[in-house]
C-alpha cells in the first residue's frame, strides 16, 4: 500500500477499506507517514466525507493506536457521559454521584483541559484534601464499594488523535463531522465504558452553533459508538446561555451540591435528570426512561444522592463537611454586583463571551501551564426570559482583585435587555438513538 494512492482514492470520493484506514493510522502514529501526506488526507476527508463504515474504522484505528482502559474488574454496566462543552456546565459533578445513588457504576476519568473554567478534576480539587491521582486497583475498589470514583487522566490514550487533532488545528480541517466525531468517540471508547451518553450542545456557547450541525454530529457519534459495540445515545441540549447560575470552580461545586439536594437551578437540574435517566436506562437499572427518571428524583428528594456524594469525597481523601458548610470552599475576597441599566426582559446572554469574563477573573486556563483561581467566578442573578428592573443585579462577580472594570464591561456586552417579554428556547432539542 502507498499513502499517495490512498489520498487519491479519498480525494476522488471512493470508500476506503478497514485495512487501508488501519495502514494510514498506524503509519501516521509511528511516524512513517509524514505530516504533509496526512494533511492532504485530512483535507480530502473534509471535502469528500466518510461513510459510516469508514468512520467506525477510523475511530477503532485511533483507539488501537494507544492504551485502552480495562474496566472489566468493575461490576455492572459502566456508562460514561461526555459533553461537547459549554459554559458553566456542572453536569458531571452532579451526575456521577446522582446515578451512582441508583446503583449505576461510575468509573470516571476526567481531564483538566483548557476552558472558561477548569475541568471536573479542578472543580473537585476545590474540596480540601480531595485526591485524583489514585492507582487503577484503588480506583476499581472504590467504584465497586461506592459505585463512584473520579480519577485524573493517565496513560497514553489515542496518540493518533492527539497528533491528528494538532495537525487539523493548523490545516483548517477541524470543522469536519467525520473527523470531530471520530476524535471524540475514540477517546470515549478507549476509556473503557460499556455504554456512552453524549450531551451535544448547540447555540452561541457551543462548538456547534446551529441545531442542524449539532444533530448531524450527534448522529455521527451515535453511529460510531453503536458500530464499535458501545450502546450510545445523544441528547442535544441548548447552550445559548450558560447552564445554571454559577460559572467558576468552587462556585460550581456549591451549585452541584444544591442540585443534588433538589434545590439547584431549574435548567441544570432538568439537564441532569435527562442525561441521568438515559445513563440509568443504558446501565439496565430501569426498564424505561420514565422509571429511570423517577429513581433519580427519588434519590434527590430522599437525601441519598447527597449522601453518596459525601461518601465519594471522603473515600478520595476530601473533607466532606464542605457539603453542609460551603464556607469551607475557597472563597473570593471581593464581590461586586453588575446592575441593570434599564427596565425590561433579558433576551440574550452570549454564553461564550460571559465564559471569557469568568476566565479573565482567573477561573479558567488560557495555557496548559496557567494556574486556576478556584474561588473566583460569576453568579448569574438573571437569565434569559427574566424580568429585570433598573439597578437590580444581573450578575455577582466573585473576584480576588478590586479592579474588575474589564469584566464588568464584558458582562454588559453579553447581556441584552429588551422591553418586550421574551420567548425562551427549549433546553432539550432532541434525543438521538441511531
Ligand atoms: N473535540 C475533540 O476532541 N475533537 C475534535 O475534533 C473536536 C472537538
Ligand atoms: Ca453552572
Amino acid at each position: 500500500m502507498r499513502m499517495v494512492d490512498l489520498i487519491s482514492k479519498k480525494r476522488d470520493g471512493q470508500e476506503l477499506s478497514k485495512q487501508e484506514i488501519d495502514f494510514i493510522i498506524e503509519g501516521y502514529t509511528n511516524g512513517e507517514i509524514p505530516e504533509y501526506q496526512m494533511s492532504a488526507f485530512a483535507m480530502a476527508i473534509y471535502f469528500q466525507d466518510m461513510t459510516t463504515d469508514e468512520r467506525v474504522a477510523l475511530t477503532k484505528a485511533m483507539v488501537e493506536s494507544g492504551d485502552q482502559i480495562d474496566l472489566s474488574a468493575i461490576e455492572g454496566i459502566k456508562v460514561d457521559k461526555h459533553s461537547t462543552g459549554g459554559v458553566g456546565d456542572t453536569t458531571t459533578l452532579i451526575l456521577a454521584p446522582l446515578v451512582a445513588a441508583v446503583g449505576v457504576p461510575v468509573a470516571k476519568m476526567s481531564g483538566r483541559g483548557l476552558g472558561h473554567t477548569g475541568g471536573t478534576i479542578d472543580k473537585l480539587e476545590s474540596i480540601e484534601g480531595f485526591e485524583v491521582e489514585i492507582d487503577s486497583n484503588q480506583f476499581t475498589k472504590l467504584v465497586n464499594e461506592n459505585k463512584v470514583a473520579v480519577v485524573g487522566q493517565s496513560g497514553n490514550l489515542t496518540p493518533a488523535d492527539k497528533k491528528l487533532y494538532g495537525l487539523r488545528d493548523v490545516t483548517a480541517t477541524v470543522n469536519s463531522i467525520p473527523l470531530i466525531a471520530s476524535s471524540i468517540m475514540s477517546k470515549k471508547i478507549a476509556s473503557g465504558s460499556d455504554a456512552i451518553v453524549l450531551d451535544v450542545k448547540t447555540g452561541s456557547g457551543a462548538f456547534m452553533k446551529e441545531l442542524d450541525g449539532a444533530k448531524e454530529l450527534a448522529q455521527a457519534m451515535v453511529q460510531i459508538g453503536n458500530g464499535a459495540g458501545r450502546n450510545t445515545i445523544a441528547v442535544i441540549s441548548d447552550m445559548n446561555q450558560p447552564l445554571g447560575f454559577a460559572i467558576g470552580n468552587a462556585l460550581e461545586v456549591k451549585e452541584a451540591i444544591d442540585t443534588l439536594r433538589g434545590n439547584g437551578p431549574e435548567d441544570l437540574q432538568e439537564l441532569c435528570l435527562t442525561l441521568g435517566s438515559q445513563m440509568v436506562y443504558l446501565a439496565g437499572e430501569a426498564k424505561s426512561i420514565e422509571e429511570a427518571r423517577q429513581k433519580l428524583e427519588d434519590v434527590m428528594q430522599s437525601g441519598k444522592a447527597i449522601e453518596v456524594f459525601k461518601t465519594f469525597i471522603t473515600a478520595q481523601g476530601g473533607d466532606a463537611s464542605v457539603v453542609d458548610d460551603s464556607a469551607k470552599l475557597p472563597t473570593a475576597s471581593y464581590t461586586f454586583e453588575v446592575e441593570a441599566k434599564q427596565d425590561g426582559y433579558v433576551s440574550e446572554i452570549i454564553a461564550d463571551e460571559i465564559g471569557i469574563a469568568a476566565s479573565i477573573l482567573g477561573a479558567g486556563r488560557t495555557t496548559k501551564e496557567s494556574e486556576i483561581d478556584l474561588a473566583v467566578g460569576l453568579v448569574l442573578n438573571k437569565k434569559v426570559g427574566d424580568q429585570v428592573k433598573k439597578g437590580e443585579s444581573l450578575v455577582t462577580i466573585h473576584s480576588n482583585t478590586e479592579d474588575v472594570a474589564e469584566v464588568v464591561e464584558k458582562i454588559y456586552q453579553t447581556y441584552s435587555i429588551t422591553t418586550e417579554t421574551v420567548e425562551t428556547r427549549p433546553l432539550i432539542h432532541d434525543i438521538i438513538h441511531q
